[in-house]
């Protein structure tokens, strides 16, 4: 069964396998930013956050009687520290992309999505019908206001969907899409994955990161399982976006709550983001640094792609520094159209096995 997709897949040097993750080596291609997924202090005050709370398991939809203190507390933090009305917490970013994206965009409204979209955004365009998607040019405002200019489809909503930080590629959110979307008075969601926690000036993200204070059309996406070192999404916009997914979205109707656990240690790692933005930003201004300096990429992330344009030599370069005792993502198409190594410089590996990571880069790129 499958043999003949499969073959195809390994031929194209495309086959994905799943490996434990070796403790004994140095982790530059995951995505906990700040390191905290391994911060023990954390760890604790979300374990007795939990434990205090009287049941562990969330038990049931966040609409029957699996809501609880330790989300609404989320919540309120998020919205009060990213200056949003209401917040709603989902069980993953994929969900949350997947629902909001199905939920918003009405019969009569057009979606305009970015093409580099996260692929969670772009299966929910497979819920709408063809003639609502408008794919625009990677981080193109110029290109998504000429596709809004040209839709004669507009006859009800215009919804934008971006990144703030690209997954992929690093770069981030161009400015002037935000100043489309209020010109057209359009919906704006934007996908934190990998900016919250890394950008802006308080660390919170792209609207951080402009100094844009939120209004009614904006929506921010947040993961759990990147910066924030746990697991699960959150979506923050006006009270009247956040009332009707909680009333449409069905990611979030007809899913059990998320975890308890995983949403306390989001919590704990929001509350220390804040308290400790200054030493971590002046961290990943020293890791970006280095990387400018020896590989000669300018980053605003934490994500350094090293553009290979080839499948097989990705490969072999990251297994290359797995013998120097490092791990780097080896990201192959349909991900992305060159072969990229995915470097991340986090900001909890030690600075000289970056310098030693960047000049193996150097000499294998
Ligand atoms: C940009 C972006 N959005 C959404 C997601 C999905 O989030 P989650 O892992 O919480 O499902 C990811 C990656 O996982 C992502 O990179």
């Amino acid at each position: 069964m499958y043999h003949k997709e499969l073959t195809a897949i390994k031929k194209s040097n495309r086959y994905r396998e799943r490996k434990i993750s070796d403790e004994s080596l140095i982790d530059l291609a995951s995505n906990d930013y700040l390191g905290l997924a391994s911060n023990k202090v954390l760890f604790q005050k979300a374990y007795e956050r939990v434990l205090a709370n009287g049941h562990f398991g969330p038990k049931a939809s966040i609409l029957v009687n699996g809501y609880s203190t330790i989300h609404k507390t989320f919540e309120e933090a998020l919205c009060q520290a990213n200056g949003f009305e209401e917040g709603v917490i989902v069980g993953s970013g994929f969900l949350a992309n997947l629902s909001m994206i199905e939920a918003l965009v009405r019969k009569k409204d057009t979606l305009f999505i970015d093409e580099e979209y996260h692929a969670s955004g772009m299966v929910a365009t497979k819920l709408l019908q063809k003639n609502q998607v408008i794919l625009f040019k990677h981080n193109d405002a110029n290109d998504l206001k000429a596709k809004i200019e040209a839709s004669n489809t507009l006859q009800g909503r215009v919804v934008i969907a971006i990144e703030g930080v690209y997954s992929m590629h690093g770069d981030i959110a161009s400015r002037e899409i935000f100043d489309i979307a209020d010109d057209y008075n359009a919906i704006l969601i934007v996908d934190e994955a990998h900016s919250s926690g890394v950008i802006g000036e308080n660390l919170l993200g792209i609207f951080d990161y402009y100094n844009i204070q939120p209004k009614q059309n904006h929506i921010k996406m947040g993961t759990l399982g990147k910066a924030y070192g746990s697991y699960g999404a959150y979506i923050l916009s006006s009270k009247a976006i956040i009332d009707f997914l909680i009333n449409r979205a069905k990611a979030i109707i007809y899913t059990t709550a998320p975890s308890l656990f995983d949403t306390a240690m989001g919590l704990e790692s929001l509350y220390y983001i804040l308290e400790h933005k200054k030493e971590l930003k002046a961290k990943i201004e020293k890791n970006l640094e280095i990387i400018e300096n020896i590989l000669n990429i300018k980053s605003k992330s934490l994500i350094i792609p090293i553009i290979i344009n080839d499948n097989k030599k990705v490969l072999e370069i990251q297994s290359k520094l797995k013998e120097s005792g490092l791990v780097v993502g080896a990201i192959r198409q349909p991900t992305v159209k060159e072969a990229i190594i995915r470097l991340i410089a986090k900001i909890d590996i030690n600075q000289k096995d970056l310098i030693q990571t960047c000049n193996l880069l150097k000499e294998y790129r």
